[in-house]
């Protein structure tokens, strides 16, 4: 960008200086790590995965420029054991196995990714290649040896406060609880102990640079304690990038795959693209990736003079049996058994609204249940279906204008007003999900609690002008209400709010179509249309012990 400001008052140099230069044409730029494609997706990856989907499908509606980018991770040896175990090349395994469950979880999920990379692209390995050159070139690469503990399942040497012990007196890795191995090596050596006063600089005049607090703090107390160089490259396998000038050699996996947030968007390829997307504005990623994310990928790129990252937020762990969920360890609950139950667009809604993003949480069949038809069926879905019936019933569906209001609706109102504040700031800034969510779905109670109040059903009895108009009233205010809700609901329920548009006849009163409606402008009271036809569509959330066979019938 030609115009950046330098904050002159911040310690940062200019190219650790990532954060301060959101002029207009920057996009607004989120990640979710690059998942091993050694086994299928678990609810575990979709996940993160949905979080970005909402936090972007927020920012979108915001009327910002987004980009949302997920994909895979393909190389090292991890994936290499697991084709060699299913008798295929990596290659084959990682095609299969990216075409037939990743990409199409994605879809079902409803994810609005805007690319998907795959490390075994040539767009990424080329650029891999030139970026690890680079830093050869610079000096900030050299050959050397390491000999000490490797797990395999997290790709990584392990430093003593990372190991348990195992019944036998072997050392296990904490997160995997399997033995590591003991790995020698000569190979190429990333000058990392010389980035900690760098990087802790950079925390401390960055402060919301890794969230939340107690991920920051495991950070500063990892970086505080002095970094060890980086060992870069492997000579005893082959699946991976090459290192470009010792080709005995393939580039670390972790250092291949952290690359793809530069290479995605245009590194070394498309300069314009990559200066209006780099750096991320939000790198999500679980709690067990932290350190690569908030240590070894900026000092990378403090190496290459390349801007950091604005944040680098960590969700906290699915839990099951107190443990957190993995692939050796699932809850036996696939994604696409709970969306077939709760369907899609529940799915998207639950883990976020229930557990507090950053904190470990565990999945219930029973919590989920219970919240889905307290809140969705009950609480939204019904006064849905109420409203519909009602502008149906008294007005032949045409939605009547709100002549006679009064100090109850100007209540509501406000009561938007605060409730997509509130859900602006936590879901579009702080990634608080549940407290987004909860703000909505406190003022969709406060419209059931006006409509018990005003009882439009009596009402309508009186055939009066004045009790007309303000059965009128009434019903254009929870219709008005309604398409605050299915707005500010549709970047974690798209489906739903879809049909809920559909119902109010939005989109055909001249509002246009539900994802272009702007956070914005949400609360500005009257927007949907007098003479709007409101038809009562289909059930948005289905009660969940009714058969769907049955519904057939009727
Ligand atoms: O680590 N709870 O890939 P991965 C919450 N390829 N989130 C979970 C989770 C759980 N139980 N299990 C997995 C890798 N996740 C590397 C990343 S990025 C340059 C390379 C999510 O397949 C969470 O986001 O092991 C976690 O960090 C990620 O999946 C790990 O996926
Ligand atoms: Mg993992």
């Amino acid at each position: 960008m030609a115009a950046t400001t330098n904050d002159s008052t911040s310690g940062a140099t200019a190219a650790t200086d990532g954060g301060s230069s959101d002029t207009a044409a920057k996009r607004y730029y989120v990640t979710t790590p690059i998942y091993y494609v050694n086994d299928r997706p678990h609810l575990g990856h979709a996940y993160t995965t949905v979080a970005g989907d909402v936090l972007t499908r927020w920012h979108r509606q915001r009327g910002e420029k987004v980009w949302y980018l997920t994909g895979t991770d393909e190389h090292g040896q991890k994936i290499m054991r697991t084709a060699e175990a299913n008798g295929v090349r990596p290659q084959e395994w990682t095609d299969k196995l990216v075409e037939e469950a990743w990409k199409p979880l994605w879809r079902h999920l409803d994810i609005q990714n805007d690319d998907f990379i795959r490390t075994t692209e040539k767009r990424h390995t080329d650029r891999v290649q030139e970026f690890v050159q680079d830093l050869y070139d610079k000096g900030e690469i050299y050959q050397g040896g390491y000999e000490g503990p490797y797990c395999v399942a997290c790709e990584e040497y392990k430093t003593g406060d990372q190991l348990i012990d195992g019944e036998n007196g072997e050392k296990l890795c904490a997160v995997h609880k399997r033995p590591v191995e003991m790995l020698k090596e000569e190979n190429y050596f990333f000058k990392l102990s010389e980035y900690g006063p760098k990087l802790l600089e950079h925390y401390a005049a960055h402060p919301e640079f890794i969230q939340p607090e107690s991920a920051r703090n495991e950070v500063l107390r990892f970086v505080e304690q002095g970094l060890e160089d980086l060992s870069i490259s492997r000579s005893t396998f082959d699946w991976g990038v090459r290192v470009p000038w010792d080709p005995a050699h393939v580039i670390y996996v972790w250092v291949d795959a952290l690359l793809n947030y530069a290479t995605a968007v245009g590194y070394g390829s498309d300069q314009e693209r990559f200066e209006s997307t780099f750096p991320a504005d939000v790198h999500l990623v679980g709690k067990d990736i932290l350190r690569f994310h908030a240590v070894i990928w900026p000092a990378m790129l403090m190496a290459n003079g390349l801007p950091l990252p604005r944040r680098v937020i960590a969700n906290g762990w699915l839990m099951v049996g107190g443990e957190k969920m993995s692939k050796s360890n699932l809850t036996g609950i696939a994604p696409q058994d709970l969306t077939e139950h709760f369907g899609v667009d529940a799915y998207r809604w639950y883990f976020l609204r229930a557990i507090q993003f950053g904190q470990d949480g565990s999945f219930s069949w029973e919590d989920f249940s219970a919240r889905y038809t307290s809140e969705l069926a009950n609480d939204y879905g019904n006064l849905a279906s109420r409203v519909a019936a009602m502008v149906g019933k008294y007005f032949g569906g045409a939605l009547p204008a709100a002549t006679a209001a009064g100090e109850a609706e100007e209540a509501l109102a406000e009561g938007l007003k605060r409730a997509a504040a509130t859900a602006d700031e936590a879901i579009g800034e702080r990634l608080d999900f549940a407290g987004g969510i909860s703000a909505v779905f406190d003022f969709i109670k406060d419209v059931n609690g006006y409509l018990t109040e005003q009882q439009p059903w009596k009402v309508a009895k009186d055939e009066s002008p004045e009790a007309q108009a303000r059965l009128a009233t009434i019903l254009y205010t929870a219709a008005e209400s309604l398409r605050a809700a299915a707005v500010l609901l549709n970047p974690v329920m798209p489906e739903s709010s879809a049909k809920l548009w559909e119902s109010l006849g939005a989109e055909a009163a001249g509002l246009g179509p539900i994802a272009e409606q702007r956070i914005g402008r949400v609360a500005e009271w009257g927007l949907l249309p007098a003479g709007a036809t409101v038809t009562k569509g289909a059930v948005l959330f289905p009660r969940l012990e009714e058969p769907k066979k049955d519904e057939a019938k009727g």
